[in-house]
């Protein structure tokens, strides 16, 4: 998939662009120059496969073949050694300790903060906030952010396609502020309806809250485009990154997002670790939502004073070994050309559209244009857990129920549909399985 963050990490990478005579007349080179036409280099998913332990075991007496990469995905050995080489020798508490190992520790989770700073393109890693996953982050925001900012009348705007945890918190906080939470519709292929979200945008409007990804639908809306549209209403823009952040390279000024969260796990990176991305001076006014060590400069029973952000919305001690994993997943991701690995997922969507599509009874749900490899589905007699199962005896695992989605899955009637979602590492070939062994249960009856 092309989108205008990752054309402009490509050109950011593009021959020449760390050359600094090249840099400085790149402005008069002809656009005819060769290294311009070239085709992107391609991405062999055996690059990553390689590196993934998990990928090759076999289940029910197959080889494993993983499909449910929208719920978690596998990690590479880069990782679980990062992880395994911090408990075995670096296990230290951070930010408190006077002796090495504590230094090392911190030096190791401040690294992780500045790679995530330089991942989602922040402009500093102050701006970074780590939180368990997607989930703590938005409803981070909405009991901080939201508590001092909206109140009743106020509207915040959330498309149908979004995942459960973009649309409870900010339901919790609504109720407490009397605010309103607005549904955007879509439209039949699975695309955000623009002139709908356009009419709902107005001056009572504070937040509007959308995935750059669907989880469920694949579809990837024009983020940019919509958040500038709702900065015209002088509204925020929370943009959930959790489906998105392992498939494109992700620019948070570009976007001009005001916030933007995502989660490690989805990222090749261990569970119970996340990241919240905030502007400075919306993160600066933003109040402690839970209380603790590491978030204050002092403490008395007269008065306690905060820490500065980040950590002032980092109570406790964190998920320090989870911050070396992120890290490592994070250099392992960003090792591979990112256009060519987006690239490559394309083709394989595509073919796996076309396999699927040779399936009896099968019906894809959504057809937005832009999407990321993910392909929710019907077949026809057979209920979405009975073929998940059937799936799982040839040793192939997708999801099947309402995928934390169940307002985009009431969109075209459903309450639950397969999913198979895809990510670097998976092969046409694996693709060729799941169609065959869709084709099999069909022909069983
Ligand atoms: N949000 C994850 C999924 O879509 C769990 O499966």
């Amino acid at each position: 998939m092309t989108t205008p963050d990752s054309l402009a990490a490509a050109a950011a990478k593009a021959p020449g662009a760390t050359d600094p005579t090249a840099r400085q007349f790149a402005g008069e080179r002809p656009a005819f120059a060769p290294e311009l036409l070239a085709p992107p280099p391609a991405f062999a998913p055996e690059a990553a496969r390689r590196d993934v332990p998990a990928l090759h075991r076999s289940v029910n007496g197959q080889p494993l073949v993983w499909l449910d990469n929208g719920a978690t995905t596998h990690k590479p050995r880069q990782v679980i050694e990062a992880v395994a080489g911090f408990y075995g020798a670096g296990n230290s508490n951070i930010h408190r300790g006077a002796h090495t190992m504590a230094r090392e520790a911190t030096e190791a989770y401040e690294a992780g903060r500045a790679a995530v700073a330089r991942f989602l393109g922040a402009a500093s890693p102050d701006e970074i906030v780590f939180v368990r996953g997607t989930t703590e982050a938005v409803n981070l925001v909405a009991q901080s952010w939201g508590r001092a900012n909206l109140g009743p009348g106020d509207d915040i705007l959330v498309p149908v396609l979004e995942h459960h945890s973009n649309i409870v918190p900010w339901q919790l906080v609504a109720k407490e502020t009397r605010a309103r939470v607005v549904p955007v519709p879509l439209r039949p292929d699975g695309q955000i309806d623009l002139d709908a979200y356009a009419d709902r945008l107005s001056v009572r409007t504070r937040l509007v809250a959308l995935s750059q990804a669907s989880n469920v639908l694949g579809t990837v809306p024009p983020v940019a485009e919509m958040t500038a549209l709702a900065h015209r209403y002088r509204a925020r823009v929370l943009v959930d990154g959790a489906q998105a952040v392992a498939h494109f390279p992700v620019d948070v000024r570009a976007l001009d997002a005001d916030f933007y969260v995502f989660s490690g796990h989805k990222l090749f990176a261990p569970t119970g670790i996340g990241a919240l991305y905030a502007k400075p001076e919306l993160l600066a006014a933003m109040a402690p939502w839970q209380g603790g060590g590491n978030m204050i400069e002092s403490v008395s029973f007269d008065r306690t004073d905060y820490a500065p952000v980040p950590h002032r919305l980092e109570a406790g001690t964190g998920h320090i070994a989870g911050v070396v994993g992120l890290l490592a997943a994070v250099t392992w991701l960003t090792g591979f050309d990112r256009e060519a690995v987006a690239a490559y997922e394309a083709g394989l969507l595509e073919h796996a559209r076309q396999a699927l599509a040779g399936v009896p009874g099968l019906d894809v749900i959504g057809d937005a244009p832009e999407r990321i490899a993910v392909l929710a589905f019907t077949l026809a007699g057979h209920d979405p857990a009975a073929v998940a199962a059937w799936l799982d005896r040839d040793g192939i695992a997708v999801r099947a129920g309402h995928h934390c989605a169940q307002p985009a899955l009431a969109h075209y009637g459903l309450d639950s549909a397969v999913r198979a979602s895809l990510a670097l590492y998976n092969t046409p070939e694996e693709v060729d399985r799941l169609a065959a062994s869709l084709r099999r249960m069909q022909r069983s009856g």
